[in-house]
C-alpha cells in the first residue's frame, strides 16, 4: 500500500473543522532555483541575485484543495554537496517533493538520479522556462525522465511565474487525494472499533523516511504545457 508506514496523528481540536498539514521538500542541485520558486508561490517574489540556501528553512503556505484548507510546510534545502547530509535528514521526512533541475544547465538534469529517494509523492520541475534561446534539456526529455521514473512533470519560471502555483498545488492535491481515501478507509476502522484514535480533526501526515514502506511504483502524469 503507497502510504504504508507513515506517522498519522490525530488531534481533536474545532468540531466542524478538518485540518491537513503536510511536509513538502524543495531538492535539486543548487542555482537551479528552488528558493525562488518557493519566493514566487508563497510571496509572489522573485531575486534575481538570490543567495545559495545554507542548509534549510522553511515557510507554511495555505491552500485551497477541493474547498479545505490544506497547510503545506514547504522545506527549501541547499542544493550545494557540502550541506547533502544535513539536507537529506530532512527530505527523509517528508511526503512530498518538488525536484528541480533548470532547464538551461544539462548537469542538473543528469543528476536527478541522485535525488531520487524514498521520497512518496514527487513532481519534477524543469524550471527557467523564461530563458528559451539558453534551453540544454528539451520538455520531452523531462517528460520521459518523469514518467520512466513514476513522476508528475512541470516546467515552470520563477521567474515569469509560469506554472509555480500549479507545481505546488499538484504534489499537495495528490497528497490530498491520498489522504483522503485513506481517511475514508480509517472511518471504516472506527465504525468496527470505537475506540481507535482516529476520529480526531487534525490529520498530520508526515513520511517515515522508511524507504521500504513504499514498494509501489508511483503514478506518473504530465501537467507541462
Ligand atoms: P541553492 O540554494 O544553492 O540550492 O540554489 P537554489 O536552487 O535555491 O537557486 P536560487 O533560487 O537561489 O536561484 C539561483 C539563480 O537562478 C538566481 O540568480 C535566480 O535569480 C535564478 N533563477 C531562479 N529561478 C529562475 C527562473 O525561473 N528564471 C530565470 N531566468 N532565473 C531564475
Ligand atoms: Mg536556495
Amino acid at each position: 500500500m503507497l502510504f504504508e508506514g507513515w506517522k498519522m496523528a490525530f488531534y481533536s481540536e474545532g468540531e466542524q473543522t478538518e485540518d491537513y498539514l503536510f511536509k513538502i521538500v524543495l531538492i535539486g542541485d543548487s542555482a537551479v532555483g528552488k528558493s525562488n520558486l518557493l519566493a514566487r508561490f508563497a510571496r509572489n517574489e522573485f531575486y534575481p541575485n538570490s543567495k545559495s540556501t545554507i542548509g534549510v528553512e522553511f515557510q507554511t503556505q495555505k491552500m485551497d484543495i477541493n474547498g479545505k484548507e490544506v497547510k503545506a510546510q514547504i522545506w527549501d534545502t541547499a542544493g550545494q554537496e557540502r550541506f547533502r547530509a544535513v539536507t537529506s535528514a530532512y527530505y527523509r521526512g517528508a511526503v512530498g517533493a518538488l525536484l528541480v533541475y533548470d532547464i538551461c544547465r544539462r548537469q542538473t538534469f543528469d543528476s536527478i538520479g541522485r535525488w531520487l529517494n524514498e521520497l512518496h509523492i514527487t513532481i519534477l520541475v524543469g524550471n527557467k522556462s523564461d530563458l528559451k534561446d539558453a534551453r540544454e534539456v528539451s520538455t520531452a526529455e523531462g517528460k520521459s525522465l518523469a514518467e520512466a521514473q513514476g513522476l508528475f512533470f512541470i516546467e515552470t519560471s520563477a521567474l515569469d511565474s509560469s506554472n509555480v502555483v500549479t507545481a505546488f498545488q499538484t504534489v499537495v492535491k495528490e497528497i490530498y487525494n491520498i489522504l483522503s481515501r485513506k481517511v475514508i478507509q480509517s472511518q471504516e476502522l472506527k465504525k468496527q472499533d470505537p475506540g481507535w484514535m482516529g476520529n480526531g480533526k487534525t490529520v498530520v501526515l508526515q513520511g517515515n523516511g522508511n524507504p521500504e514502506a513504499d514498494g509501489q511504483p508511483k503514478k506518473g502524469w504530465c501537467c507541462s504545457s
